[in-house]
């Protein structure tokens, strides 16, 4: 019997599987900067980014007049800012011959309505069968421009002034104008289906 042992095998290496040290040290160097990048990029955006927004007794920002002329129609004809306390309405000034609602319009494409109820002060929604604005409260109605049509209501709604500076929209809703007389018809809009009220 040949007492001599046969020769230990040496072990097979191992392949890799995963990335080298090297490598692994690079990419999370990457992933770093990419990340620090990515943030400080949002910062610059969110910096540059015009601020949309406010709340109910300061300037409002409503973005561009485009896109609140979208909104709008896309409101089936009123745009609502729960937080503003408004509804946003198209205006155009050849409507509006006389004037009426120059002074608080500006002059632009578009006009703001508080949603307070000049009746007992009840927040008035939109109906939109007839596209008018309707008081659950008592039954006051206001057509589009927040003209008083019926009920117990005094006079048409209050509205804010509104102004278009390089193309986006502001509404001061630090000051209420008083909203026009109760025989202030200038839209002649009459109720396009069913009432609500
Ligand atoms: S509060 Fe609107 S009709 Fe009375």
């Amino acid at each position: 019997m040949d007492a001599r042992a046969a020769p230990a095998e040496r072990p097979t290496r191992r392949a890799r599987t995963g990335p080298d040290r090297r490598t692994f040290l690079r990419n999370s160097w990457l992933l770093g900067m990419g990340g620090t990048l990515g943030a400080f990029g949002l910062a610059s955006i969110g910096f540059l980014w015009p601020r949309l927004g406010g709340g109910f007794g300061a300037e409002i920002h409503l973005g561009t007049v485009e896109g609140l002329r979208t909104a709008i129609e896309e409101g089936g004809g009123r745009f609502e800012y729960p937080a503003g306390r408004l509804y946003m309405v198209r205006y155009d000034a050849a409507q509006d011959p006389d004037g009426v609602y120059l002074d608080v319009t500006g002059g632009g494409p578009v006009m703001a309505l508080y949603q307070k109820c000049v009746h007992l002060g009840c927040r008035v929604p939109w109906c939109a069968s007839s596209s008018w604005f309707e008081c659950p409260c008592h039954g006051s109605q206001y057509n589009r421009w927040g003209e008083y049509r019926f009920g117990p209501a005094p006079r048409g709604l209050d509205r804010f002034p509104t102004e278009v500076r390089n193309g986006e929209v502001y509404v001061n809703t630090s000051q209420i104008v008083t909203g026009p007389s109760r025989g202030t018809n200038v839209l002649g809009q009459p109720p396009a289906g069913s009432h609500c009220t």
